[in-house]
């Protein structure tokens, strides 16, 4: 079956394309690059053996979306494309709320229009706010506590309403915790422009010696060392419950809302000690002031998605970072040539 993937040349996009066409699905890559790489393309070919279909174009434009999916005979579609910083999403909310909202309208337009009627949607625990108690069940209240984590939020609402109007469409819902980590090849990876603003990919650039140190937001959470706890999951561990989710929509027709993480809470001086022994490197830091928005502790109860996806993530926090490293240290500069100026 050819899948559509919106967004497909960025950071879950690639290793989800990687795990479809491991699990016999013919991915098809549609991307304006602008927040990715065109030079992913050709290691995606280089880890699978073969070509890359890909449709550079912008999923806010329906008819070209329309077009795709007929050319392509796209039997179900994965939706990444979108922006995903919350400090942008702070600062130009419009763009948040155009590009994200606008793109999903524009998508499930385009879907009706070509009578396709499966789709895996990337949501976030940030659609969960500020939890009373961890670890978290797709049952808990939502919130948002910023334009992006709004996006996602309303993108459920307006899945949710399709499905009513539509009942006949089979929508998975999958909130991501933290993914982190990249393809065992070292060939893809997390690729952030400029300053990174998630903690993997700064500590990887701090272990490179590209930054002189982390910066460790909040020492006084009331967490065992006192810094923030997440549900890391890597990378390829979210890509395959992204397969899960296609067969399970494909095979059973019912629709459904999962929690992508792995149960596990690590804190942040946690993930700088297991960076350390995976690359060999110092990680040095200074603890500072929190950031503002951030929550103590967020992860995951990932029961549902066992009992109905027959999925669960298995790799280690080491793994996640063996691999990071593996990618950061190969590729410093990401998919950009040394002295590339970064794009976006
Ligand atoms: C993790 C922990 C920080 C950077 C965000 C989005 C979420 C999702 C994943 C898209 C926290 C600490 C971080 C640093 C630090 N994105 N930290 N120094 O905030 O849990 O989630 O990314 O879907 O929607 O909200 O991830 O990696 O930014 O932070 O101390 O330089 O690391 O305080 O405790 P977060 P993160």
């Amino acid at each position: 079956m050819n899948i559509l993937l919106t967004g497909g040349a960025g950071y879950i996009g690639s290793h989800t394309y990687v795990a479809l066409v491991e699990a016999g699905f013919t991915p098809v890559i549609l991307d304006n690059f602008a927040n990715s790489h065109p030079r992913v393309l050709e290691r995606l070919q280089a880890i699978t053996g073969k070509p890359v279909l890909c449709e550079r174009g912008d999923v806010l434009d329906t008819p070209f979306v329309e077009q795709v999916l007929r050319r392509h005979a796209v039997g179900g579609v994965v939706h990444f494309a979108g922006d995903k910083a919350v400090g942008e999403s702070v600062a130009k909310p419009l763009k948040y709320y155009r590009n994200n909202l606008g793109g999903a309208v524009s998508l499930m337009q385009a879907m009706e229009a070509a009578g396709c009627d499966t789709l895996v949607f990337s949501s976030s625990a940030t659609v969960y706010g500020d939890p009373a108690s961890v670890p978290i069940r797709e049952d808990f209240p939502r919130s948002h506590t910023n334009p992006y984590g709004h996006t996602k939020l309303v993108i459920e609402d307006m899945l949710a309403a399709q499905q009513v109007a539509q009942p006949a469409w089979k929508v998975a819902t999958l909130r991501y915790f933290n993914p982190v980590g990249a393809h065992p090849s070292g060939l893809i990876g997390e690729d952030p422009a400029g300053i990174p603003n998630n903690l993997m990919p700064y500590i990887a650039q701090v272990a490179t010696g590209q930054r002189p140190f982390l910066q460790v937001f909040g020492s006084d959470y009331p967490t065992p060392d006192g810094t923030g706890v997440r549900d890391y999951i890597h990378v390829c561990d979210l890509a395959e419950g992204h397969v899960a989710a296609l067969r399970t929509l494909i095979e059973s027709g019912r629709s459904l809302t999962v929690n992508l993480g792995t149960g596990s809470g690590h804190s942040v001086l946690e993930v700088v000690r297991a960076f350390e022994a995976a690359s060999g490197r110092p990680v040095p830091y200074q603890q500072v002031a929190r950031r503002p928005g951030d929550v103590a502790q967020c992860y995951a109860d990932p029961a549902l998605a066992q009992r109905l996806l027959g999925w669960r993530a298995t790799r280690t926090l080491a793994q996640m970072c063996e691999d990071a490293w593996r990618w950061q240290s190969a590729n410093p500069n990401g998919y950009r040539d040394a002295g590339e100026a970064v794009s976006r």
